[in-house]
């Protein structure tokens, strides 16, 4: 009796310092395949989407590429690439943001979300860490 006993409260307690404790995950990072990098001419973009089904706009400027979310970050509405005057816009509340994701007009709180961006082998990738 007393050994059943003492497994059922050595169950309780493992399970509960689980619970109160959980092992930290460490998250995954994943390579999201965007084009190969001589598809995307200077001043060039491709659309890609995340693990998250979120439209993702690559512009590629000389030798660097940015990877920025298409995905306002007021209420939500698409933003489109502007290329001539380098700008995303929104249609929305027409706000207007710069190459690099920045507000430059309009109500948005923070900038265009960034991706991590790495060329391997001639070909772009974007990094993200995989949903929970
Ligand atoms: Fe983009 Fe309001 S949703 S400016």
């Amino acid at each position: 009796m007393y050994v059943s006993l003492a497994v059922s409260y050595g169950t309780a307690a493992v399970l509960a310092a689980k619970y109160l404790y959980p092992m930290k995950r460490t998250p995954t990072i994943r390579s999201i395949f965007v084009a190969r990098l001589s598809q995307l001419p200077d001043g060039g973009t491709h659309v890609v989407t995340d693990l998250r089904g979120v439209p993702v706009q690559v512009v590629r400027q000389g030798d660097s590429l940015l990877a920025l979310s298409t995905v306002c970050p007021h209420l939500g509405c698409r933003v489109r690439w502007e290329g001539g005057a380098k700008q995303f816009l929104c249609p929305c509340h027409n706000a207007a943001f710069d190459q690099e994701g920045k507000v430059l007009s309009g109500p948005p709180p923070r900038p265009l979300g960034r991706y991590e961006v790495e060329v391997i082998e001639g070909s772009v990738y974007l990094k993200m860490k995989e949903p929970a």
